[in-house]
């Protein structure tokens, strides 16, 4: 029999709970991963109550209260609050999604959230994507011309902008590079979905002028064949986009071009 030999702080312990809100008949239990890189203590999964006569409806709304009514130690990202910073990107009860997009009459029963998996954590519910930003770099995600500047701006038909739908919304939450299993196993080599299907935005960019350039980039057994077609990317994305499509593209501008 094997026997692995598991880094101490792999295992989730039970963390505090949280009393109900004095006076609170209306309540929705949140259990949250915490871990703080100030301690040697192991991850541990903290309940809170949240009161829902005075809180708004969203996941990132309970998250909120907890964190300026409860306990002002718990440390999760977010800005817009509507869906298109990509900040509060977490797991769900097991769903990597937005918590300013989820209702929290989204979830049966008590809201489970745990961090994106499998990439390191700087404290709580805040992944470290260090490594997904520098991928994301490596495609230079720019126009790139060297044809002259015209005087005002350049022009695209109204048939190539509409190549670009479903590519521009992405907002790199990286819900869906976080989901595939190849991406967790290789992720410092197979630039994952996200980063592909922005790969991709810029590929079939007609103004861009460095298409063969950009395919030679891919042209690797990690960085682009990884994808195995599996489809977590896609049923993950909460813009509703399709990077596992975006993926098959360029694997077909590849055989294309040979
Ligand atoms: S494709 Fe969707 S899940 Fe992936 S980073 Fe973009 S918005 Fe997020
Ligand atoms: S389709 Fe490709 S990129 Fe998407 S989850 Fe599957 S292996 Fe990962
Ligand atoms: S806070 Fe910006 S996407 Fe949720």
């Amino acid at each position: 029999m094997v026997e692995l030999t598991l880094p101490k702080n792999s295992a989730v312990g039970t963390g505090k709970t949280h009393p109900k809100p004095e006076g609170a008949t209306n309540t929705k239990t949140f259990n949250v991963y915490r871990w703080s890189p100030d301690d040697d203590a192991n991850p541990a999964i903290d309940t809170y109550q949240v009161d829902l006569d005075t809180c708004g409806p969203m996941i990132l709304d309970g998250l909120i209260k907890i964190k300026n009514e409860i306990d002002a130690t718990l440390t999760f990202r977010r800005s817009c609050r509507e869906g298109i910073c990509g900040s509060c990107a977490m797991n769900i009860n097991g769903t990597n999604t937005l918590a300013c997009t989820t209702g929290m009459d989204e979830v049966d029963g008590d809201i489970n959230i745990y961090p994106l998996p499998h990439q390191p954590v700087v404290k709580d519910l805040v992944p470290d994507l260090t490594n997904f930003y520098a991928q994301y770099a490596s495609i230079k995600p720019w126009l790139q011309a060297e044809t002259p500047q015209p005087s005002r701006e350049r022009l695209q038909s109204k048939e190539d902008r509409e190549k670009l739908d479903g590519l521009y919304e992405c907002i790199l939450c990286a819900c869906c590079s976080t989901s595939c299993p190849s991406y967790w196993w290789n992720s410092d080599r197979f630039l994952g979905p996200a980063i592909l299907l922005q790969a991709y935005r810029w590929i079939i960019d007609s103004r861009d002028e460095h298409t063969g350039e950009r395919l030679d980039n891919l042209e690797d057994p990690f960085r682009l064949y990884r994808c195995h077609t599996i489809m977590n990317c896609s049923n993950t994305c909460p813009k509703g986009l399709n990077p596992a499509k975006a993926i098959a593209e360029i694997k077909k501008m590849m055989v294309e071009r040979r």
